[in-house]
């Protein structure tokens, strides 16, 4: 029998009593209104190959290979092999610890592609290797953080957009491009936008890409970016995930921003596939914006 347990008050379920390998269509439909309803789902104790993971993911939505193309799997490059000690997945060149520049990937409150025009619906992790302490991944509700914002912070966002752009103000991301990843034009979208599928309003934030909100001083812009930061950074974030070996993790981006501890032994492998779900559903919103940016 299938089990949804609320992980924490705000955010996050973790489903038990199902095989993702042997899931019928049923079972799906309510591990998929789990995901629309607790915004981060934890499924455990699978044991996954490459082909069962993608499969898994692309019954949320059609996949796409992230933009670092050094992180690629070597095989399926809709996956990304996140590990510590491989440098670059194409050249398979190493490290013989982890490489401190990989420990702190994803160590900064964000959701996942906003520097693309259509972004990430959702992302999915399966853990192969776990370190025995710290490498966690902390997530926080952002139709919470929308619905406290003071009534004259979310009238001054209302209609608003802003510009995100791959690397964006992040030296560490930028450190992990190759020059035919720079450069790229920035997207540009809402900053309170509505739910595709489940019609509530969220605050779209990612502090380390977003590089302006169009229409005020550059000045301006960066204190109201700087105070959006503020207020979506905890240090502990609504939900905690702690992993453990076969876990498979699968958020929403459109309404949740997720942000890695990072903060294991560098003598310690931790090592995931990473899958990207694409969103379509939001397109129609972000054509007008564009155009009317252009
Ligand atoms: C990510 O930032 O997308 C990955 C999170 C993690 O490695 O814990």
């Amino acid at each position: 029998m299938v089990r949804i347990i609320p992980a924490s008050p705000k955010i996050g379920a973790e489903i038990q009593g199902v095989n993702i390998k042997t899931m019928d269509e049923a079972t799906f439909r309510t591990v998929y209104q789990a995901f629309l309803d607790h915004i981060v789902i934890v499924i455990r104790g699978q044991d996954l190959n490459e082909e069962d993971f993608m499969a898994f993911s692309s019954r949320f939505g059609e996949l796409k290979p992230h933009m670092t193309k050094k992180a690629h799997h070597p095989r399926y490059p809709n996956l990304m092999l996140m590990d510590n000690r491989i440098l670059n997945t194409r050249t398979g060149e190493e490290s013989k610890t982890a490489s401190p520049l990989l420990i702190r990937i994803g160590n900064v409150w964000h959701t996942d592609t906003s520097y693309d025009y259509i972004t990430a619906k959702a992302t999915g992790m399966y853990a192969i290797n776990v370190p025995s302490v710290g490498g966690d991944t902390l997530f926080s509700n952002s139709y919470a953080a929308y619905d406290a914002l003071p009534s004259g912070l979310k009238q001054k966002l209302e209609g608003r957009s802003a510009s995100h752009i791959y690397g964006g103000r992040l030296k560490r991301q930028q450190e992990r491009m190759e020059d035919s990843e720079r450069g790229r034009a920035p997207a540009i979208h809402p900053m309170t936008p509505t739910h595709p599928e489940t019609g509530r309003k969220s605050l779209y934030f990612n502090d380390g890409q977003i590089m302006s909100i169009l229409g005020l001083e550059q000045a301006q812009s960066d204190a109201l970016i700087a105070d959006l930061a503020q207020r979506t950074a905890s240090p502990d974030g609504d939900y905690r995930h702690k992993w453990q070996k076969g876990d498979v993790v699968l958020w929403d981006n459109r309404c949740s921003i997720h942000c890695a501890t990072g903060d294991y032994p560098a003598n310690e492998r931790r090592t995931n596939w990473r899958s990207t779900i694409m969103d379509f559903g939001w397109q129609a919103q972000r054509s007008s914006l564009q155009a009317r940016s252009a």
